[in-house]
């Protein structure tokens, strides 16, 4: 695992969209897996920019996101798939672009579906961010490590953290669609951003304390190719020694 430690969270985000760029330069129809999340907003507008700088051909690319709320079809502004279409899809040119149907009527069909799909394309590399407990996509603590692709019902601590995006809190879905662990570690690589102080605690958890359900992103221990890209105050509580690059 290699941690690599910005001054800013605007650094981290130009770091990890760097990494993705050069994904994409190295290979023209890699398969990326994307990640939603305030984390990533400047780090989607700095790969635009970088799209848009050096020519950047998307156009063989292909794309899975991690999650999508259930009940929220794709059209809602609150959507991840609106959130995608905003931050990123509207402004480069993949070939094609997924995530689960929020209003599928068959929820496990459709969470079965979109593994299956996944599992056939293979993810080059997968993005995540990292809940206030933890979470990666919507693997909530305790998940299984081998857990597939599936709909879950939402932590209070995830709604609590979430809830604050929707105009009106209450409208916040309680359930979603969520790549399972073992899906996620199929990826080759995998890169995860942390920034800001609430993520201090749960990133110095996930890092050094031994893999364990309670803590989802711990898993990653167990993957042979991940960065973790963080700022310096959600790595405040990482000792040096961890520490590939600052
Ligand atoms: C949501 C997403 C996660 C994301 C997390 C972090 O819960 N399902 O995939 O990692 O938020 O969000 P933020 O970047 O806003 O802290």
């Amino acid at each position: 695992m290699k941690i690599i430690v910005k001054n800013s969270k605007l650094e981290a985000a130009k770091y990890a969209a760097r990494l993705l760029a050069e994904e994409l330069k190295a290979k023209p129809d890699a398969v990326f897996g994307l990640a939603t999340g305030r984390t990533m907003e400047p780090l989607y507008a700095e790969l635009c920019a970088i799209a848009e700088s050096e020519n950047l051909d998307f156009s063989r690319a292909r794309s899975f996101n991690l999650d999508e709320y259930a009940g929220l079809p794709g059209s809602d502004v609150n959507s991840y798939r609106a959130y995608m279409q905003m931050h990123l899809f509207d402004h480069v040119n993949f070939k094609e672009t997924n995530l689960p149907d929020g209003v599928a009527p068959d929820a496990e069909a459709e969470a079965k579906r979109y593994d299956d799909a996944i599992k056939a394309a293979g993810l080059d590399v997968q993005l995540l961010g990292i809940g206030n407990n933890g979470h990666i996509g919507f693997n909530e603590p305790e998940t299984a490590f081998d857990s597939r692709t599936r709909h879950v019902k939402l932590t209070e601590a995830t709604i609590e953290q979430n809830q604050g995006l929707f105009p009106k809190p209450e409208d916040m879905p309680r359930y979603a669609f969520t790549m399972g662990i073992g899906t996620i570690m199929e990826a080759k690589k995998i890169i995860l951003v942390a920034t800001g102080s609430a993520k201090t605690g749960i990133l110095a958890e996930a890092v050094l304390k031994p893999a364990s359900e309670h803590v989802p992103a711990s898993v990653l221990q167990n993957h042979a190719d991940v960065v973790i890209v963080a700022d310096k105050e959600a790595a405040a509580a990482i000792p040096a020694e961890y520490i590939t690059e600052a």
